[in-house]
Formats: structure tokens, sequence, C-alpha cells
């Protein structure tokens, strides 16, 4: 973002210097003041760029991740890498402005597996991102859901439906239209955004 701006408009945007950015962090990383560093938001292009200039690696890629935003693509290359992935928005985000919101919580597969296991929409979503390997970061401002959310450690979803997510059609919910301007700033679509992961 410029200096002093406000808001997500597209014209605040400057174009991110990585590689000096990186640096910067990199620097905090060898002085022991970071004990990791890492990234958000990065498509597989993104974080190939910044391998290539990287003397330390990103720990992590924390990327939107749900049944229905997989992310097959980029958790491949993470894999590849060993860069760990994250997930934020692993329940879809309900209760939020975000579109599609309630999408992950009442899909068909989600709800079925849910009752078939005696287990909330929410502890099968996040179930399932463990069982992928990756980490989620469930938000509740509910006692009693933060306790629900948390209890996904000592059951697992049997393979038989765990298989079932991989038919789910896949959707980002947070396409960052918002941050895309024909003309303004460094996005002119959606696909320049993601880098075509979209
Ligand atoms: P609340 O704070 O009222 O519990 P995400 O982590 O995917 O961004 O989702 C956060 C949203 O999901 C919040 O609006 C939160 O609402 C809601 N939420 C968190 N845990 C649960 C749950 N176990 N069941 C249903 N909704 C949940």
């Amino acid at each position: 973002m410029k200096k002093g701006a406000a808001g997500y408009k597209p014209e605040n945007l400057i174009p991110a210097d990585m590689p000096s950015t990186w640096r910067a962090m990199e620097a905090l990383y060898d002085s022991g003041m970071a004990r990791a560093i890492g990234v958000s938001n990065f498509s597989s292009k993104k974080l190939g760029d910044l391998l290539d200039v990287a003397s330390v690696s990103p720990a992590v890629n924390q990327v939107e991740c749900h049944p229905i935003w997989q992310q097959t693509k980029l958790r491949e290359f993470c894999n590849s890498k060993g860069v760990h992935l994250s997930g934020w928005s692993p329940l879809g985000s309900p209760g939020t402005w975000i579109k599609g919101k309630g999408d992950v919580l009442n899909h068909p597969v989600v709800t079925l597996v849910a009752k078939e296991m005696g287990k909330t929409p929410a502890q099968v979503a996040l179930r399932w991102g463990l069982q992928m390997g990756h980490s989620v970061l469930p938000k509740s401002t509910h006692e009693a859901r933060i306790r629900e959310n948390f209890d996904v450690f000592d059951w697992s979803i049997p393979d038989d439906l765990f298989t079932k997510f991989s038919e789910i059609e896949q959707k980002r919910l947070v396409r960052g239209e918002y941050f895309v301007h024909r003309t303004l700033g460094p996005f002119k679509t959606v696909e320049d955004l993601w880098d075509g992961e979209i």
C-alpha cells in the first residue's frame, strides 16, 4: 500500500519489491529476532519467484484453504519445496462479509460426513484439513465453538468418506476483486492477482 493510504483500493497499491522485503525478513531471522519467517496469499508463481532469490525459505505459506478451495496445485508445489501450507478461512468464514459464506459448512459432502460421523460440519471441515496435511486457523468468538473446533485430534475421517472431498467442485471464496483494476494498480485482472490460480 502507498504510505498513508487507507482502504483496499487498487490505486492505493504499489508493486511489492519482494526480494528486498524478503531480505529484510531474512535479516530478522538471522539476528534471532524472528524464529521463523513466512508468507501469505502467495501463488505457486510468487512462491517460486521468492524461492529463486531467498537464502532462507519461507517456513509457511498461509492461504485460503477449505474443502471447496483445496489448493491442489499450490499444495503440491509447497510440498515439493518443503514450505508448510496453512489454511485461513478453514470454515469458509461464515458470519463475515465473504461472498459464498456458509458454502463450506452447508456443502452436502461436509454435512453428509458430519452426519455419518456424529460430528459437526465445522469439525469435519477442520479434520479434513488436518488429514490433508495442512494446519487450520479457525476463528470463533464463542467459547463453546472454540472447544468444538479443538475436538478434532482423536478421531479421523475414514477413507471411503475422505475420498468424497476430491469430488467437490472448487471455487475460491475470496477472489480479491477489490485489488484489481484495468488501469490502476499492479493487478489488471483476478487472473493476474493469483497468477492464474483461480
Ligand atoms: P463466531 O465467532 O460467531 O463463532 P473462519 O475461521 O473460516 O474464518 O470462520 C470464522 C467464522 O466461523 C466466524 O464467523 C465464527 O463465528 C464461525 N465459526 C467458528 N467456529 C464455528 C463452528 N464450530 N460452527 C459454526 N460457525 C463457526
